[in-house]
């Protein structure tokens, strides 16, 4: 254990004040480092993951990085407040008190994460998942990613908060009913649900034929067309703490690809 040269402690408050303030903001922070880490390639070992590249041109400009600008932005007074913080480790730290605040899990946070300088180690554009795409891409991108298929459902179990903009990515609406709660619906959504295509949106998207207020994307829905991904749906819908442990340590994995030498932070005190 190192203590980091910023006043942790006060800044995991800041960063709970600041989602507390917008609701919106907690999603779209996990949804933030998640993007930063997936344009990585385990096997190129390129692709500057949790390095904040996203900061520079061409990435920030990539149609998957839309509305990332408003999560990036809104941190900015934060690392005015604490500039010993690099980008990439705020970012982190972020998504993680993000999904601790929503009632998810608590994942041991790692400092040392060291920023791009600018926009020429950025991974090329297509790397990050297509929502309109099915079961061989997802399991391309997550491979190449260094992913396994348990680890693929957990990450995706994400979906469990958020929604989708049509001003983003084309898609609307989220896919749970209660949008800033951190759990495994999700998955008991993705099985229990009569899902059926929703007419009024451009892109083929499904709604669930209760209520019509829930999405899911044709992603999505490939976690129970295919057999070896259902298998995790079904064991994480019937298992809230095996899906938050899961989630837990497949998210640290996730915000700790490309990284070397980081330190463990002390644990948060209660
Ligand atoms: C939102 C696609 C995996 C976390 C979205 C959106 C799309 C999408 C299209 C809507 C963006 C918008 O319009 O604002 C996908 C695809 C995935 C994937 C195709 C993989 C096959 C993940 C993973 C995580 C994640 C692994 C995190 C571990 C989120 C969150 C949001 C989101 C939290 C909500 C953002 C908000 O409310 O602002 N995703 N995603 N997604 N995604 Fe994913
Ligand atoms: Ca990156």
């Amino acid at each position: 254990v190192e203590k980091p040269p910023f006043d942790l402690e006060s800044l995991r408050t800041d960063i709970e004040n600041l989602i507390s303030e917008n609701l919106n903001l907690g999603p779209s922070l996990i949804r933030l480092a998640w993007h930063e880490a997936g344009s990585y390639d385990c096997f190129k070992k390129d692709g500057a993951p949790n390095s904040a590249s996203m900061r520079f041109k061409p990435e920030c400009a990539y149609a998957g990085n839309k509305g990332l600008d408003v999560p990036r932005k809104a941190l900015e007074p934060l690392k005015k407040k604490y500039p010993q913080i690099s980008y990439a480790d705020l970012w982190v730290l972020a998504a993680y008190v993000a999904i601790e605040y929503m009632g998810g899990p608590t994942i041991p946070f790692c400092w040392g994460r060291v920023d791009a300088k600018d926009g020429s180690v950025c991974g090329p554009d297509g790397r990050l998942p297509d929502g309109a795409q099915t079961q061989d891409h997802v399991r391309s991108v997550f491979t190449r990613l260094g992913f396994s298929d348990q680890e693929t459902v957990a990450l995706i179990g994400a979906h469990t908060c958020g929604e989708c903009h049509i001003k983003y990515s084309g898609y609307e609406g989220p896919w749970t009913h209660d949008k800033n709660g951190f759990d495994n619906s999700f998955f008991t959504q993705l099985l229990e649900e009569d899902w059926v295509v929703n007419p009024k949106i451009e892109k083929l998207q499904m709604m669930d034929r209760a209520t019509t207020k829930l999405m899911m994307l044709p992603s999505d829905m490939c976690l129970i067309l295919d057999p070896k991904y259902r298998k995790y749906v079904e064991m994480y819908a019937k298992d809230n703490d095996r899906f938050n442990d899961d989630f837990a340590r497949a998210f640290k994995k996730l915000t700790e690809l490309g990284t070397k030498n980081l330190r463990n932070a002390p644990a948060v005190s209660s």
